[in-house]
């Protein structure tokens, strides 16, 4: 994608090698690209969240556990990066899957040969999901186009997204926004319903940061905003990501998108969830009560950033000292409420049988 004309990747290597990538913590209010000068430095960018999006967090592990290796190649150096790296956020499983996908290579190489092949495999990754989602996009732009041959001629298609599932969140593309910039590349006219999501305010922040840099019209709307939307038929469809998707389809995801699919499906308007392959955990069947739900600190609930009109950067309370705030970050919604899961190899029921489909060459 680009930004003032520039192509970026949210995540590269520059000229000398050095892993670098776009501090998320601090946009839209300043663009800062910062480097992975070591593990702990990666390991770091992941928790604190100057990446995020599940993909994106896996192609940061894979990164991380190389620069590992290039400093010290050791089986002790391999298990304490894979530990660490695997311990920074517990939820999406593209994390735990990058890492066993890089060690699985290195593991039986010589210690000499591993700096070399962790790196190689992690750019793999990096390109890999690259064409994964352009090829989602393709996919998802078939169902707006669907949707659109349903309209008059030139109607607009309005979208309503949850969390930022959008290139920023992966390594180019985009998951859920993918769809919508192909549409808007393609001439069908298509405005995004933009969730804030509190408490993080990845839409507010984040998607709307990357729909207004590529054009696309689009509104920020309160979380609460969208079932009420839903009931004036102001929403054709909804799309979003996923941060883990069971065997069965059962979707996990930013926390409320739980809601909008209850809400999407009381007035019939379809909900889909993009997602890469290796977004599956075909281990598990039931998303509520085996997908690990990642508990976030409170102060993400009390307290909220943003700039002062002068531009000045702030973080302000915005809850009684007193009142203590519980900040869980993601919800599973049942497959029974997904119209559909957009994959790369193309668009599959949110079922055991639709999913099995995959099953071969996402393993
Ligand atoms: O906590 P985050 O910002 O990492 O959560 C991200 C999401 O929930 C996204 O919707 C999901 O990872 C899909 S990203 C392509």
């Amino acid at each position: 994608m680009r930004i003032d004309g520039q192509p970026y990747r949210s995540i590269w290597r520059d000229t000398a090698g050095t892993v670098q990538i776009i501090d998320q913590t601090v946009l839209p209010h300043e663009f800062r690209v910062i480097p992975l000068s070591d593990m702990p430095a990666a390991a770091h960018a992941i928790k604190a969240m100057q990446v995020r999006g599940a993909p994106l967090i896996g192609a940061t592990a894979a990164y991380g556990l190389a620069i590992a290796m290039a400093a010290d190649a050791s089986d002790a150096s391999l298990v304490n990066a894979f530990t660490t790296l695997s311990a920074t956020r517990p939820t999406a499983i593209n994390l735990r899957w990058a890492l066993d996908r890089v060690s699985t290579v290195l593991r039986p190489l010589p210690v000499e040969a591993r700096a070399a092949a962790a790196m190689a495999e992690a750019d793999a990754i990096a390109e890999e999901d690259i064409a994964i989602n352009a090829a989602i996009g393709g996919h998802g732009l078939a169902v707006i186009q669907a949707i659109a041959d349903t309209q008059p001629p030139g109607a607009t298609i309005n979208i309503l997204t949850h969390c930022n599932a959008g290139w920023i969140a992966t390594v180019d593309w985009g998951t859920a926004l993918a769809p919508i910039y192909k549409a808007h590349d393609a001439g069908i006219p298509v405005h995004v319903w933009v969730d804030e999501t509190r408490p993080r305010n990845q839409g507010a922040a984040l998607t709307a940061w990357e729909l207004g840099a590529h054009g696309v019209p689009h509104h920020v709307i309160v979380d609460n905003a969208g079932g009420h939307l839903m009931q004036h038929g102001l929403v054709d469809l909804c799309i979003t990501g996923t941060d883990r998707t069971t065997a069965n389809g059962d979707v996990c995801n930013k926390i409320g998108t739980y809601l909008k699919a209850l809400a999407a499906q009381d007035n019939d308007v379809p909900f889909y969830v993009a997602l890469p392959t290796p977004t599956i955990d075909w281990t598990i069947y039931d998303g509520i009560a085996e997908v690990p739900i990642e508990q976030r600190a409170p102060d993400e609930v009390t307290h909220i950033n943003g700039v002062t009109d002068s531009g000045r950067q702030a973080r302000v309370r915005i809850t009684p000292a007193a009142s203590p705030a519980r900040n869980d970050a993601f919800d599973v919604t049942p497959a029974r409420l997904v119209t559909g899961l957009i994959t790369e190899r193309g668009v599959v029921e949110a079922s055991a049988h639709g999913l099995a489909k995959l099953r071969p060459i996402a393993e």
